[in-house]
């Protein structure tokens, strides 16, 4: 009896240990397989779950079905976002392939793409246009983009309206909004983004962008899909007219960005004229008073000759009137000026749009059909004379000569002769 309840309570006390090893095992058993489980599933679906949304993971719970959070993150925008950014990748990658980089010209040591690639921790080439409305700067911006794999920020401060950025506070935030252009964190530019919506020029000189927005309208002012296509182009362009040059200079002196800066100038009777014909300009003085306009030449002419000393490779001026005179000649040394390779690509826009549009290589002061030059028939002495009234010391600085009746006018070379450029 006794020894029976010995046998007895050995054979449970055994038992209770096999039993407890058994569930022991199991218990890791099913640990070990949650654990595989977890990570097939996250090695899959990681780089999808973490460029949604990082931030929305930390919210999930802990026992939710990984394949919950798949469907409830992923949609199909976010495969539409990977598979544009990807066909763009691969096209860049072509578009680059005989590319010649500069290899320590021009004060750059660039010798492959991926040194100028965002996504792979390398820093794009940035260039500015600063120019001001009607000066030439849709062409130039045009030229510069004609230049393979270019991401162009057309008018970051489309959104301002038609003012002039001079000081703060606008000042702030149109650098703001300019640093998140540049480092494509367009997460930062709801309200740029929103303005596109109904201002599709907002994106629609972005040669590359506007392209894929055609085909993929969802996705085309997603603050993702931008700031992904973004950042796999290796040649960064931005042309303003909003923002002087005293505020400009802001950008020059932060090295990281390494932005390279032209500053557009043209005859203020030139620009006054071509603006008469825009009617969104009458309403704002910034655009159309002379006065303005010219105490804005004044005042850009003495931040650049700073500008010109202390940056001799990151600023350069251009006029618009020499441009249009010799746009062949003067479009190569704006790309050796960027350090921009002046590609075939580059020569064939310049073929094709100068001889039309642009006056053509012939276009001297004397074809009064040159677009530089037509203020001269197309406005009335009175209205220059207004004009030279208030902007004689900028024409002065600029190389501007003045007209000094209707005849002279007519038929005068208003390029100084004995002008020095900066
Ligand atoms: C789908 O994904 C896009 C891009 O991440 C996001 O903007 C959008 O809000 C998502 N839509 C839904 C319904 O989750
Ligand atoms: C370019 O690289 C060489 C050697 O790698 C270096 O000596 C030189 O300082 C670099 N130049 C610039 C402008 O960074
Ligand atoms: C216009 O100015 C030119 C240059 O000074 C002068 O030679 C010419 O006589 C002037 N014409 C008239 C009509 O005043």
């Amino acid at each position: 009896m006794l020894r029976k309840r010995i046998i007895n309570g050995a054979m449970s006390k055994r038992l209770s240990f096999f039993i407890l090893v058994g569930l022991t095992s199991l218990c890791i058993l099913v640990l070990i397989f949650n654990q595989r489980y977890y990570n097939i599933i996250e090695n899959h679906l990681q780089p999808v779950i973490s460029d949604v949304e990082i931030r929305s993971r930390n919210n999930v719970k802990q026992h939710q079905d990984p394949f919950t959070i798949f469907s409830e993150r992923i949609n199909l925008s976010f495969l539409e976002i990977q598979d544009v950014v990807d066909q763009q990748r691969s096209n860049i990658e072509r578009d680059m392939e005989n590319y010649e980089y500069p290899n320590g010209k021009y004060g750059l040591n660039i010798s492959h793409l991926d040194d100028l690639v965002m996504e792979k921790g390398g820093r794009p080439m940035r260039s500015v246009i600063l120019a001001n409305w009607r000066s030439g700067s849709t062409f130039v911006g045009d030229v510069v983009n004609s230049h393979p794999a270019n991401f162009y920020h057309y008018e970051p401060l489309l959104d301002f309206g038609i003012v002039q950025v001079r000081r703060p506070p606008l000042a702030q935030s149109a650098i703001a909004n300019i640093y998140a252009l540049f480092n494509c964190e367009y997460n930062k530019l709801q309200n740029y983004l929103d303005f596109g919506k109904t201002h599709p020029w907002v994106f629609n000189h972005n040669t590359h962008l506007w392209t894929q927005c055609v085909i993929h309208r969802k996705i085309c002012w997603d603050p993702l899909f931008v700031t992904k296509f973004c950042r796999i182009f290796p040649f960064q362009s931005m042309k303003l007219v909003r923002l002087r040059l005293r505020i400009a200079q802001m950008l020059l002196e932060d090295k990281s960005l390494g932005v390279r800066m032209v500053l557009l100038i043209r005859d203020p009777r030139g620009l006054m004229q071509s603006r008469k014909h825009r009617n969104w300009c009458p309403d704002s003085p910034d655009c159309s008073d002379p006065a303005r306009v010219c105490a804005d030449m004044v005042s850009d002419y003495e931040v650049a000759v700073r500008l010109r000393e202390k940056y001799p490779r990151n600023f350069k001026v251009l006029r618009y009137e020499d441009l249009s005179v010799d746009p062949f000649s003067n479009a190569k040394e704006l790309f050796e000026f960027y350090g921009l390779n002046f590609h075939s690509n580059v020569k064939k826009f310049l073929e094709t749009h100068t001889k039309n549009d642009f006056g053509g290589v012939s276009s001297t002061f004397r074809n009064s059909k040159a677009a530089p030059f037509h203020w001269r028939n197309d406005l009335d002495f009175e209205e220059v004379e207004e004009i030279q009234s208030v902007c004689s010391t900028a024409m002065r600085l600029w190389g501007y000569v003045l007209a000094l009746n209707e005849t002279h006018q007519r038929e005068f070379n208003p390029i100084a002769k004995d002008y020095q450029p900066l």
